[in-house]
């Protein structure tokens, strides 16, 4: 299937590793022209090199995405770099884990800014090229635990992953008119060299193959690149009627239903 975005532009945060860097892969390898992002200059670096393969124009900017201006940084460097912008994937985040009578205010606002506001800040930054653009898109990366309770502990993570759906589909809305795309993409377990699944594995192999037979009915972690798949698609054109969704990709390790 060709997916038509051969030249577009598109801007992936948090791609020097894991999913991240996985979809940047993902859209260069379809032809897209990328800045991608990370705070960590040097893997930065070395996933801009390794993007490069495919030939086509890849960038990197070190920042962290909590800043401030971080979003209007991106949005303004990917105007400089390339003239406009047509692709948006919101993607670092992270998580902190507490019961939530102990967790702070500190805690809430650390993971806010990261896994909630930093996107925001950055779609709205980007939203007047993407009106420009002939086919203009905004993915969140979340969570199934966006979409269902994910257990004790989790009250920030899922709070977070919670609001980035809703924005979505909001802005999804409102955006329609001029053409604009705006999806959330909701990761189920996925294990990448170096991530936090890859580590529990190491550290306790029998505990996570109890944790897929109990959890995970495809029968195995997913991999960044499967996730990455379906953020191309819903990239491109030929998702042209996909608006406000909210796609798993979890080999059914969730429960909901919507
Ligand atoms: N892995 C999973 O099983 C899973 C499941 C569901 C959802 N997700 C979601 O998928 C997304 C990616 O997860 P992942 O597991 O690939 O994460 P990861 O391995 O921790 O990688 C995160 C990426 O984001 C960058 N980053 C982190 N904080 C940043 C900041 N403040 N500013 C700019 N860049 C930042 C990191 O580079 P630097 O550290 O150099 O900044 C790195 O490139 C996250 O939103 C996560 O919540 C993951």
């Amino acid at each position: 299937m060709d997916l038509g975005i051969e030249g577009k532009v598109a801007i992936v945060s948090g791609a020097s590793r894991g999913i991240g860097l996985a979809i940047a892969h993902g859209l260069a390898k379809e032809g897209c022209r990328l800045l991608v992002c990370a705070r960590g200059q040097e893997s930065l670096d070395a996933a801009v090199d390794a993007l490069k393969v495919y030939g086509t124009d890849v960038h990197g900017l070190a920042l962290d995405v909590t800043h401030p201006d971080a979003g209007q940084t991106l949005a303004a460097r990917a105007q400089d770099l390339y003239g406009g912008i047509d692709i948006l994937v919101a993607n670092a985040g992270g998580n902190r884990r507490g019961q939530f009578e102990e967790t702070t205010d500190q805690d809430w606002e650390d993971i806010l800014e990261l896994n909630l506001k930093s996107h925001l800040r950055t779609a709205r930054a980007v939203i007047p090229s993407l009106k420009d653009s002939e086919s203009g898109s905004i993915i969140f990366i979340s969570s199934i635990f966006g979409r269902e309770a994910g257990g004790a502990g989790l009250s920030i993570y899922n709070t977070t992953k919670s609001a980035l759906i809703s924005a979505a589909k909001i802005m999804a809305i409102e955006l329609g008119k001029y053409g604009v795309r705006v999806n959330s993409v909701a990761p189920g377990s996925i294990r990448f060299e170096g991530g936090s699944w890859d580590r529990r594995c190491k550290e306790d192999p029998e505990g996570m193959k109890q944790f897929i037979a109990d959890n995970i009915p495809l029968g195995r972690f997913g991999s960044a690149e499967e996730v990455a798949d379906v953020v191309t698609f819903l990239s491109s054109p030929r998702a042209s009627w996909v608006s406000g969704a909210c796609i798993t990709v979890d080999g059914v390790q969730s429960h909901s239903l919507i």
